[in-house]
C-alpha cells in the first residue's frame, strides 16, 4: 500500500509501478502473468499527512485489505519522506490507534536517513518515534548495510586464520575507506543544500564501512552483540578539536568541469543550490581510533561527488618490511595490500611481491583476486530487497541502532562546528578530478598515497 498526497487511481498507481519495475528491475527474466499478480497486490491511498482525520480511514482501508491476505493487522510503515514529517506522521498513526504492539499483532517504522540533522534534532526525533513504536520495532535504513560486500566484511576478517592475526597495529599501517561518485547533486538540490557529503555520506555510509573494518569480534552472531562492537569504535575515535579539523579534515566543493568527455556544471550552478553556497560535496579526513588493536594506525576517509570514477573500496595497507637480505639494494620494495572491493565490482583483492621470472634479482608486486560477481549468474540481491525482508522477518542486525546514530552525529557535529568558524573557499576542484589539492597533501604529508585508480 503506498500512501501519497496526489490523486491518483489506483490502477493510475499500478500502471506507474508496472513502468518503473520494467524500467529499474535487475532481471528482466519475469512473466508478464507474474508481474500482474504482483502488481494485483500494490494499493495506493491519499492522504494528506497532516489531516489526523484522514489515518482512521486509510486504518479502515488497511483492516478491509488484512481480511484479504490474513495479514492480521502486521504492518510496516516506511517513511519516505522528508525528516521535518516523521513526527507529525508517527503521532497521527498513534492517534488513530494504528500502532498497537501488543503482542497480538506487530507494527514497524523504517526511517530513511538522515536520521536528524544533528545530534539534537535525531535526540528530539527519536524521542517521539521512540513513544510511539519502541526501539526494537524502529529500522533506521542505511542502505549500505544491505550491500553484499558489507557483509562480507565480517566473514573476511574473521573467518580467516589469513587476516585475523594480522589485522591490529603491528602489522597494518594505514587504512583507507574511498567512496567515490561521479554524480552530481542530480535532482536533490534542496536536500543536498543542508546536507552535504558531510551528512549525506559520512555520518552514516562511511562510518559504517569504518565501524565493521575496525570492530572487535563479536562474542555472538546476533544483532545486539555485532551493534555494541560497532558503536564501541564510534566512542574510541579520536576527538575532533578545531585544530584537528583543521588540520586532518578537507572540505571541497565542485566547480564546472569534464566528466565522460562532457562538460558538467558546478555544484553552485546546479538546480535549487544557492549560487554562493557553501555546501561541500567532498570530503577527506584522517581518523584514529584509539583502542589497543589501533592505536597509531591512520584511517583515511575519502568521499565526493564529481570525481573521476564512481567505486567503493577499503584498502588495508600493511607495514613495510625492513629492508633487509639481498632485498636491501631494492629500494622502493611495495607494500602488501589487501583492497575490499564493495561496489561496483564486488571481491577482494591481494597485492603482494614475487620474484621477476629470470636472472637478475628483481621484485614485483602481483595481484590475487576474488570477483563475486564477475559471474554473470552471480547477481547479488540489491541492498534494499534485503533489507525490506529482513524487517518483514524482524531482524534488525543490518539497521542503525540507536546509540550508533548518535555517536555518528557526536564525531560529525564537532566537524561541523568547527567548519562554521571558517568560511571556506569555494568551489576548489573542477569535476572530474579527485578534489582539492588540500586532500592530497592531507595524506601525503604522511608519506602516503591514496589508492585510487
Ligand atoms: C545516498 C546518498 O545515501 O547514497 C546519495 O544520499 C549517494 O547522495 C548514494 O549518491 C550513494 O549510494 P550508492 O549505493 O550509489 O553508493
Amino acid at each position: 500500500m503506498s500512501v501519497g498526497r496526489r490523486d491518483k487511481t489506483e490502477d493510475e498507481f499500478r500502471k506507474d509501478a508496472e513502468q518503473a519495475i520494467k524500467r529499474f528491475s535487475r532481471s528482466n527474466n519475469g512473466s508478464q502473468t507474474r508481474l500482474n499478480q504482483v502488481l494485483s497486490r500494490f494499493y495506493y491511498y491519499r492522504l494528506d499527512i497532516y489531516n489526523k482525520d484522514g489515518y482512521a480511514q486509510l486504518g479502515d482501508y488497511l483492516s478491509e485489505i488484512d481480511k484479504v491476505y490474513g495479514t492480521n493487522g502486521n504492518r510496516i510503515f516506511y517513511l519516505a519522506v522528508a525528516p521535518e514529517h516523521f513526527k507529525p506522521i508517527v503521532e497521527n498513526l498513534r492517534s488513530a490507534g494504528m500502532v498497537i504492539n501488543d503482542g497480538t499483532s506487530w507494527q514497524r517504522v523504517v526511517i530513511e536517513k538522515p536520521f536528524g540533522s544533528d545530534l539534537n534534532s535525531a535526540i528530539m526525533l527519536n524521542e517521539v518515534i521512540n513513544r510511539v513504536f519502541g526501539e526494537e520495532h524502529i529500522y533506521r535504513i542505511d542502505h549500505y548495510l544491505g550491500k553484499e560486500m558489507l557483509q562480507n566484511i565480517m566473514a573476511i576478517r574473521f573467518a580467516n586464520a589469513l587476516f585475523e592475526p594480522l589485522w591490529n597495529n603491528k602489522y597494518i599501517d594505514h587504512v583507507q575507506i574511498i567512496s567515490s561518485e561521479t554524480v552530481g547533486v542530480e535532482n536533490r538540490g534542496a536536500y543536498y543544500e543542508k546536507a552535504g557529503a558531510l551528512r549525506d555520506m559520512l555520518q552514516n555510509h562511511m562510518l559504517q564501512l569504518l565501524m565493521l573494518t575496525a570492530m572487535e569480534p563479536p562474542a555472538i552472531l546476533d544483532n545486539n552483540s555485532i551493534r555494541d562492537e560497532k558503536v564501541k569504535v564510534l566512542k574510541s575515535l579520536s576527538g575532533m578539536t578545531y585544530e584537528k579539523v583543521r588540520q586532518h579534515v578537507v572540505r571541497g566543493q565542485y566547480g564546472s568541469g569534464q566528466i565522460d568527455n562532457k562538460t558538467v556544471p558546478g555544484y553552485r550552478e546546479e538546480n535549487k543550490v544557492s549560487p554562493s553556497s557553501d555546501t561541500e560535496t567532498f570530503v577527506a579526513m584522517k581518523v584514529e581510533v584509539e583502542n589497543f588493536r589501533w592505536g597509531g594506525v591512520p584511517f583515511y576517509l575519502l568521499t565526493g561527488k564529481r570525481l573521476p570514477a564512481k567505486f567503493t573500496e577499503i584498502v588495508i595497507q600493511f607495514v613495510s618490511l625492513p629492508e633487509v637480505l639481498y632485498f636491501k639494494e631494492l629500494r622502493g620494495l611495495k607494500p602488501n595490500t589487501l583492497h575490499i572491493r564493495i561496489q561496483p565490482m564486488e571481491g577482494v583483492e591481494l597485492y603482494f611481491n614475487t620474484k621477476k621470472p629470470g636472472i637478475r634479482n628483481e621484485i614485483i608486486q602481483v595481484g590475487m583476486d576474488f570477483c563475486q560477481n564477475c559471474d554473470a549468474d552471480a547477481v547479488s540481491p540489491d541492498a534494499y530487497e534485503r533489507l525490506l525482508l529482513d524487517v518483514m522477518k524482524g531482524d534488525s542486525t543490518l539497521f542503525t541502532r540507536w546509540d550508533e546514530v548518535e555517536y555518528a552525529w557526536r564525531f560529525v557535529d564537532s566537524i561541523s562546528r568547527a567548519w562554521a568558524e571558517e568560511k571556506p573557499v569555494f568551489p576548489n576542484y573542477p569535476a572530474g578530478t579527485w578534489g582539492p589539492y588540500g586532500a592530497r597533501k592531507l595524506i601525503e604529508k604522511d608519506g602516503r598515497q591514496w589508492h585510487v585508480v
